[in-house]
């Protein structure tokens, strides 16, 4: 099998990684990559939204199957394209009516509304009804939860105390189109209160399978403090995800969506990210994505046994009841070293000096790129490393110990990765 994988981050490098090592696998290319997937397979320099360029690659290289690592070519909706132009190439990920669950957030809480899955009270606003919503705001109590209906690159979310300035960010929002034209429809949210984690599925149409449970942490600050960040580092498995609260995510949340959208005409095939607030035990979804997570990836795919190749065709193949999920038992913990200045401004072109690692360590490369033989800092996240080990302290212990031989110039990382875990379990 020839496969095509889509995008250039730490979790694309993840997939390459593990993809170069199945043996179902004979060719991997990767469009754009990044410096570690150019050791898995060949960086491609291709546009992986422009569908008819895809086509032509996959046809001239015989590429089986098209694995999108992020959200934009789904939501664009290269399933469907494929399925329409050339069939015999299939495309690992769910059709643009599913990808919907991430593009929209309003088709998203109409959505869980409809299926009676738990989540945040919410009430659509557009250019029409910006009255309503102020009206809905003043039956909030703060925080309140703004948020543009399209994808906005992980920005279209703000959480604000004060109600006048949510008013105004609101009319700011849809009238002076703050995140252009996907905010031109807003969300507003009844804050939830809780812990938040991730939760990752893995469904053909038919049969669904637990890929895992990760929580990640996407502020640059230590504390949880600071912008937000695509994500500073990951642990996984989640500790308070134990047997009785998954017990009621199949029940509640992802037993209820697949069936959902199967019931819709529209089953659900590739890998679903549910966004979870945990409040006393309680579930309630917090976002849909339609994809792998970027650091959950990182802490996910090490412990992961099962062939990625053999899990990437039974997707498309629709054979997942015959694929056993097997996991390292062992906790995984992974931070990202990421540029001085991010997320915010940064300089590139760093030279990265990478020691030599244990065999518990995976290192998984994000803003890299090679240049004459050198690997330089090519954006802000620049790699991640995640450590597997028998219990968290460990695994956390470890992933920093490496964390601290990686050297390029202005190295940023949060030394509290996996804290706040580790107080909630001994406290
Ligand atoms: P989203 O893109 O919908 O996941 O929102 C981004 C982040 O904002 C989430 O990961 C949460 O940390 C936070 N958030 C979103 N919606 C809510 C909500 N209703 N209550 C509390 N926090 C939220
Ligand atoms: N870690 C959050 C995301 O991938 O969207």
């Amino acid at each position: 099998m020839n496969i095509l994988l889509l995008g250039s981050g730490g979790r694309e490098h993840a997939y390459a990684l593990y993809l170069s090592r199945s043996k179902k696998v004979s060719h991997l290319y990767i469009a754009p990559g990044n410096g570690g997937t150019d050791n898995c397979g060949t960086n491609i320099n291709l546009n992986p939204l422009d569908f008819d360029s895809v086509n032509e690659f996959c046809l001239t290289h015989a590429v089986d199957v098209i694995l999108p690592g992020n959200e934009d070519p789904l939501v664009a909706g290269i399933v469907d394209y494929f399925a329409e132009k050339n069939p015999s190439i299939k495309v690992a990920g769910p059709s643009k009516w599913c990808a919907q669950l991430e593009g929209s957030k309003s088709f998203s809480k109409k959505f869980m509304e409809s299926h009676s899955i738990p989540t945040a009270a919410y009430k659509e606003v557009n250019q029409k009804n910006i009255v309503e919503g102020e009206q809905f705001l003043e039956k909030l109590t703060p925080p309140y939860v703004l948020k543009a209906d399209g994808l906005a690159a992980g920005k279209g979310v703000l959480i604000l105390d004060n109600l006048m300035e949510a008013k105004q960010e609101l009319k700011l929002m849809i009238e002076e189109a703050k995140f252009g034209a996907a905010s031109s429809t807003v969300v507003i949210e009844e804050f939830l209160k809780g812990i938040e984690l991730s939760v990752f599925v893995v469904s053909d149409g038919e049969t669904w399978k637990l890929l895992g449970s990760a929580k990640d942490y996407k502020r640059i600050g230590e504390g949880d403090t600071g912008l937000n960040t695509g994500g500073m580092g990951a642990i996984s498995p989640v500790p308070f995800a134990n047997d009785e609260f998954m017990k009621k995510v199949e029940q509640q949340v992802i037993v209820p969506t697949l069936d959902g959208l199967r019931s819709e005409g529209h089953p659900y095939k590739g890998i679903l990210f549910i966004g979870l607030m945990n409040d006393a035990g309680n579930p309630s979804v917090v976002e849909y994505n339609v994809r792998m997570g970027d650091p959950e990836t990182e802490a996910i795919f090490p412990r992961l046994k099962t062939d990625m190749g053999e899990l990437i065709a039974a997707v498309v193949e629709g054979n997942l009841k015959e694929v056993e999920l097997t996991y390292d038992e062992r906790v995984a913990a992974s931070v990202f070293l990421v540029s001085q200045g991010y997320p915010e401004a940064y300089e590139k072109g760093k030279e990265i000096s990478i020691p030599s690692i244990e065999n518990n360590v995976v290192l998984l490369q994000a803003g890299t790129k090679k240049q004459n033989n050198h690997l330089i800092t090519n954006g802000g996240r620049v790699l991640s490393v995640t450590a597997l080990e028998d219990t968290m302290q460990k695994a956390i212990d470890a992933a920093m110990k490496t964390a601290e031989k990686v050297t390029f110039t202005g190295k940023t990382y949060r030394r509290d990765i996996g804290q706040d875990l580790l107080k909630l379990k001994n406290g």
